[in-house]
């Protein structure tokens, strides 16, 4: 992120791809040519050992992310990350990739302290059923059905120590929470439906969060004026709420398909927006 300089943001809340989720690989493999190599090397040889180092691999090439943002953000700035765990039969064994802990270990090794974590819940009527549902078997006899994977987690991480304000700030008094949003907010599960993408294929393939789950971060650790980082901006959902609350924003998106959809959730073409191309 050459553009940010050190310091500058005082929230970053993203959803980046999820490591072994099979609608990501081909991005991750085009992030690091070692993990398009260790995908080959697994076709041939089959070895569960290279799936580790695949996991591995992707968690490195995310953590590059990860400590980039500890760059840019301020002393006492938080990371919002929404991240599910995946799960994958590996030579017909069902196993879980619990991507939520190798975050968690990343960004303590690059300097973040962790914070309470938020669990989304995401409300399903989806039958399970042979690993496509939320578990395998029955779940009626026991012991080999697995627990449903129906919650998705928000990680925060502090850059530093607590934030210090002028008494009686205004920007501070102006972006006051509600006694139903404090109690509501900062309770740890959140039952949220997820986002239906009605844009077709190629906003499907953003995987977007929907609009309260940054509506409710931006607003619970930023105050108006800040500034807020998406660096994995899919169809622009951070971007879009910041604006419309107050904060300035900077995103990052890989996939230059996906700017006519940001351009159709907020303006890019005025004043205030300026667009880098790489
Ligand atoms: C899970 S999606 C983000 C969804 C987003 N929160 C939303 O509401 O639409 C992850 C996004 O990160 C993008 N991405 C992946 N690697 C990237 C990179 N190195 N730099 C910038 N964007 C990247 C992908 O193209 C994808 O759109």
């Amino acid at each position: 992120m050459l553009e940010v300089k050190n310091d500058s943001v005082e929230l970053m809340v993203t959803s980046p791809p999820y490591p072994m989720i099979a609608m990501w690989d081909e991005l991750f493999c085009r992030a690091d040519p070692n993990i398009a190599s260790l995908w080959r090397i697994r076709e041939l040889s089959n070895e569960e050992k290279t799936v580790r180092q695949i996991y591995d691999a992707m968690h490195k090439s995310l953590a590059k992310v990860w400590a980039e943002t500890h760059r840019v953000l301020c002393n006492g700035g938080l990371a919002c990350i929404n991240i599910g765990d995946a799960t994958r039969s590996i030579n017909g064994k069902f196993q879980l990739f619990p991507n939520h802990s190798r975050i968690t270990e990343e960004c303590e090794k690059i300097g973040f302290t962790s914070l309470p974590y938020i669990l989304w819940k995401k409300p399903t009527n989806k039958p399970a059923y042979k690993g496509k549902g939320a578990f395998l078997g029955s779940g009626f006899l026991p012991p080999n059905a697995y627990v449903t994977l129906d919650c998705e987690f928000i990680l925060i991480f502090r850059k530093g120590n607590l934030r210090k304000f002028p008494p009686k700030d205004p920007s501070r008094y102006n972006s006051v929470l509600t006694k139903k949003q404090r109690d509501e907010w900062f309770s740890q599960i959140w039952t949220l439906k997820g986002t239906r993408q009605k844009a077709g294929a190629l906003e499907r393939r953003t995987a977007a969060y929907p609009e309260e789950i940054a509506n409710r971060l931006i607003r619970m650790f930023s105050i108006e004026g800040e500034t807020v980082l998406d660096p994995f901006l899919g169809s622009g959902t951070t971007v879009k709420v910041a604006n419309e609350i107050g904060r300035n924003c900077i995103g990052y998106e890989i996939d230059r398909k996906l700017l006519t959809i940001i351009d159709s959730r907020i303006d890019l073409h005025t004043e205030n927006v300026e667009i880098i191309k790489r």
